[in-house]
């Protein structure tokens, strides 16, 4: 850490106090899986599940964060770590406001999504969006497998870079054998039996 001479300075209202207002309880439901899997989709039909029943739900999406808070990371490694890194960071503070935040990131590396974990471990949900390659690559809702294939993108996931699945992810969707509804409904209920909402 470069910070140095910094001290914590408590707030007067906690976690609980707007957790209280809000009428649910933070939390952080990371999304992981391949390029093309579903990943943004799902988090949007979850995110208007949620509203619809009047909860406070945002997402962070990947491709929509590198417009802006980490538009100045590529895809090598070390800053798809900063990336996540970042993520991390930002989703444990909404957290901390009360609200349920929906992650949307490839997140290839089991360490990173290890340490985002940490960051806020009672509040975590690892989601893995399963979906085989093959499908991912049929989809190729962007264009970028066929370039990737192509040569014409470096260090593509699932082609030219790795993605290490989750080991023991709280819930495993399959986009490839069930439909984003069902998926997102799986989410919620999740969300309900571990009573994030109610
Ligand atoms: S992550 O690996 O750092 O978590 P992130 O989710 O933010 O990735 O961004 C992935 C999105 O960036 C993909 O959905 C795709 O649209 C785009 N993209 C561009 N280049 C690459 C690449 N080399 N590998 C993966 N995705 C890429």
């Amino acid at each position: 850490m470069a910070s140095s001479h910094i001290t914590w300075h408590n707030g007067a209202v906690t976690v609980e106090d707007r957790e209280k207002m809000l009428a649910q309880r933070g939390c952080v439901v990371w999304l992981t899986g391949l390029s093309g899997s579903g990943k943004s989709t799902l988090a949007v039909e979850v995110e208007k599940q949620l509203t619809l029943a009047q909860h406070l739900a945002y997402r962070l999406d990947g491709d929509n964060v590198r417009h802006g808070l980490n538009g100045d990371l590529g895809f090598g490694p070390q800053d798809r770590t900063e990336n996540i890194r970042r993520i991390g960071e930002v989703s444990k503070l909404f957290a901390d406001c009360g609200v349920i935040i929906l992650t949307s990131f490839i997140s290839p590396y089991r360490a990173d999504r290890d340490l985002a974990r940490a960051l806020c471990p009672d509040r975590f949900i690892e989601i893995y969006v399963e979906c085989s390659l093959e499908e991912c690559e049929k989809r190729d809702p962007k264009g970028l497998y066929k370039k990737a294939r192509a040569g014409e993108i470096a260090e593509f996931t699932g082609i030219s870079a790795p993605y290490e699945a989750p080991e023991h992810p709280e819930l495993v969707v399959r986009t490839d054998t069930s439909d984003v509804e069902t998926c997102a409904r799986t989410i919620v209920e999740y969300l309900r039996a571990r009573q994030f909402v109610v």
